[in-house]
């Protein structure tokens, strides 16, 4: 059966930053994961080497993995779109990437310039490489349930590109509700979908919780045998391509549920409370 431990995934640096209008000072980046370090997470996804003219915020991603406190045990991880992401990410030496497509072709087009299958030919050198170099490579579906641009996506779709993401070596795929509208039932017909091929060990959800659901989906991703989740303390995120996308859940809120369902996550929640309000902060000032 299912194991009792869930794994929480943090996002605040990356998902959490990418939308902020207002640019955020390097250092303030830097102090928010160093204090995301001290709470327990095994994964944190520090930036983006995207192009800084799509996501100028996370421009300075060279500068935060130089400037952040590594600790022992902790991933740090970053998002790759392409080969020159790949070698940006490897010369800051992250210890994974995450590569990102999209269950809509709507989305695709407006999040990174391409087709979905066009996308999938870009990761198959960035999939060499990561290999190569002996670098952890995650995958991400977007658009899982809901795209804003498609409308209501086949669970077909989201299984067919969440394979395909496997097959190019991703460890794990994270299956994401970017714009926070899935609901229990359409989350839950997705993963019947998903797990016809892909077991739930490696699989993770990803919620917004644009309408108050990410925690019912949760549920459901649970009850299916899911073990990771990702979320953001503080609740920040959103999507700068993903128009009425807001915040990935919060990681206090998964937590505390998590924890009332029996499940153990090795986190500590002074330290989170104490990141949450630095986040919030940060974000009060934009
Ligand atoms: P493009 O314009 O088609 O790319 O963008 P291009 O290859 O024609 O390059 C255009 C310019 O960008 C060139 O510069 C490149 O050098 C530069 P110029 O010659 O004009 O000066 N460039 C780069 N610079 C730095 N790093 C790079 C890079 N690549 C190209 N890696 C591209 C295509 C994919 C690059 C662009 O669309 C992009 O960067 N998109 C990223 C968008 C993004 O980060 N979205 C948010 C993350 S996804 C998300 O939030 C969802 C998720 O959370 C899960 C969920 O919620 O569903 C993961
Ligand atoms: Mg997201």
């Amino acid at each position: 059966g299912a194991s009792n431990r869930v794994s929480i995934v943090e996002m605040a640096p990356r998902d959490g930053l990418q939308n902020e209008k207002v640019p955020i000072d390097t250092a303030d980046k830097i102090r928010l994961v160093d204090l995301l370090s001290a709470c327990g997470f095994e994964r944190i996804e520090v930036t983006s080497f995207v192009s800084p003219k799509w996501v100028p915020q996370l421009a300075d991603a060279a500068d935060v993995m130089a400037g952040i406190a590594r600790r022992p045990g902790v991933r740090y991880t970053v998002l790759t779109p392409n080969m020159k992401g790949f070698e940006a990410a490897l010369a800051a030496g992250a210890d994974e990437v995450a590569i990102f497509a999209s269950a809509s072709e709507g989305f695709s087009r407006h999040n990174i310039n391409c087709s979905i299958a066009e996308s999938i030919e870009r990761f198959v050198p960035v999939a060499q490489a990561a290999r190569k170099h002996g670098i952890a490579m995650r995958g991400y579906v977007s658009c899982v349930v809901e795209c804003p641009y498609d409308g209501a996506i086949a669970p077909a779709s989201t299984a067919d590109v969440a394979a395909q993401l496997m097959e190019l070596g991703c460890y794990e795929i994270s299956l994401g509700d970017t714009i926070g509208r899935g609901t229990p039932d359409a989350v839950d017909r997705m993963l019947t979908a998903v797990m016809t091929t892909i077991p739930p060990a490696r699989l993770a959800g990803h919620f917004h919780d644009t309408s108050g659901r990410a925690l019912d989906n949760i549920g459901v991703a649970l009850d299916r045998g899911i073990r990771v989740f990702d979320a953001s303390v503080g609740g920040l995120g959103g999507c700068p391509y993903a128009p009425g996308a807001k915040g990935n859940v919060d990681t206090l809120l998964v937590d505390r549920y998590l924890k009332g369902r029996g499940f153990e996550t090795g986190l500590s929640e002074g330290a989170l409370a104490t990141a949450a309000e630095f986040a919030r902060a940060l974000r009060s000032f934009t």
